[in-house]
């Protein structure tokens, strides 16, 4: 079996769906169910004694040692994190504490349980590290994309905190030989996701009348992949990644924010048009994001020529899909938005401590 952290996230949720629709190796899912956290995208899965959910923090040492000795896992995969950058500006204390003190203690609960197993489960065992292409930094228009190599520059609090967690568990392997591989991935988007980043918000907010909030000239670019592409990157990186390497996920999907927008709502007009006019009609420009970091783009030809990874998605191909979820689930939306989520995950808990 395997030990998901973060799994009832965006990626997380994405990333146990496709594991179990792939596989019946059993999954334990480690998640403290912030904000950001969704029971509601698990949902599916009710019925499968493969999955095993577990509400807890992965800074919770003795927790999270019982866990490994309980469930014995032959690999961690680590999602859990504070991820949204805008949060990290208005208070990065979180960041600090999830992000590089949480993975800290991660790894030192899963240096103990990796110690103490026999010699064959000890040399199979994995710990894989998700990170994000934020730690190198912001590039020009004309530079070269991001590769494994490029030096960490990273601008936000959220990206500093995730370059800190990637330095610690570079450095697990080399000091202690712990079998770790780390992803760096580019922006993701599909179903489940959390309606506070880009593409759900814009979704959102243009179905629901509201103005399409585009930070500054709106020209800055993202490289974007859809969260299936990145599961099965994750998946390929488990199986078949080198020891202590990291490896970037990207889609060779670079846009302008503006683009993004202008196609999400094109793809709105013909799916559900409105009364009159266009969706594109509620752009709104607003002030910048401080320290907006300007190009991302990522190089993955590491992934795609060691170990035979492609994205099996386009920008156009992905974008409908997820358009077409948003239209199909208004209720997951619904219950994230309206808080009814949020009391449900405090009515629920708070009657299980009893
Ligand atoms: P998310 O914010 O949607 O989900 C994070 C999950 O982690 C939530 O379920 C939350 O409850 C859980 N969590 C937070 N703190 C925790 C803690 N202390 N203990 C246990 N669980 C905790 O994030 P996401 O977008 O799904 O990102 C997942 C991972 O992928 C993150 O590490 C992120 O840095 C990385 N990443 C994200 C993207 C992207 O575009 N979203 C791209 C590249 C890398
Ligand atoms: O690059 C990978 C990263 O992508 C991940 O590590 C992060 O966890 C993830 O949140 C994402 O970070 P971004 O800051 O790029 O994503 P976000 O969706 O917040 O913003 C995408 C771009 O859109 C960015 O340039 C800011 C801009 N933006 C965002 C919002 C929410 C707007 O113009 N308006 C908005 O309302």
């Amino acid at each position: 079996m395997i030990l998901v952290t973060g799994g009832a996230g965006f990626i997380g949720a994405n990333f146990v769906l496709d594991w179990l629709a792939h596989s019946d190796e059993p999954v334990v899912n480690l998640d403290k169910l912030t904000y950001a956290g969704n029971m509601q995208s698990l949902q599916s899965l009710d019925a499968r004694s493969a999955h095993h959910f577990v509400r807890g923090d992965i800074g919770d040492r003795v927790l999270v040692e019982s866990l490994l000795r309980e469930h014995q896992p032959r690999a961690v995969v680590h999602f859990a994190a504070e991820s949204h950058v805008d949060r990290s500006i208005h208070g990065p204390g979180d960041f600090i504490q999830t992000n590089v003190v949480g993975t800290f203690n991660l790894l030192e609960s899963v240096r103990t349980y990796w110690s103490a197993l026999a010699p064959e489960q000890a040399q199979a065992f994995r710990m894989l590290h998700v990170s994000t292409d934020e730690v190198y930094g912001s590039l020009q228009a004309n530079d070269a994309p991001f590769t494994e190599r490029h030096a960490y520059e990273p601008n936000s609090p959220y990206s500093a905190s995730k370059a800190a967690s990637d330095h610690l568990v570079r450095a697990w392997h080399h000091t202690y030989g712990l079998p770790v591989l780390t992803t760096n991935c580019s922006n993701n988007y599909g179903p489940y996701h959390f309606p506070e980043k880009l593409i759900p918000l814009v979704i959102h907010n243009a179905l629901a009348g509201k103005p399409l909030p585009i930070y500054g000239d709106g020209l800055q670019v993202r490289d974007w992949l859809y969260v299936g592409d990145h599961c099965s990157a994750i998946r390929t990186v488990l199986a078949n990644g080198r020891l202590g390497e990291t490896y970037n996920v990207g889609g060779w999907n670079e846009k302008t924010n503006l683009d993004v927008v202008r196609a999400i709502c094109a793809h709105l007009d013909a799916a559900k048009p409105k009364v009159s006019g266009s969706y594109a009609d509620q752009i709104s420009f607003v002030a910048d994001r401080p320290g907006h970091d300007r190009r991302y783009a990522i190089d993955a030809s590491k992934l795609s020529d060691e170990l035979g990874w492609r994205p099996r998605e386009t920008f156009e191909t992905g974008i409908a899909k997820t358009i077409d979820w948003y239209l199909n689930h208004p209720q997951w939306v619904d219950n994230v938005t309206s808080g009814a989520y949020r009391d449900w995950v405090h009515q629920q808990y708070a009657a299980q401590a009893r």
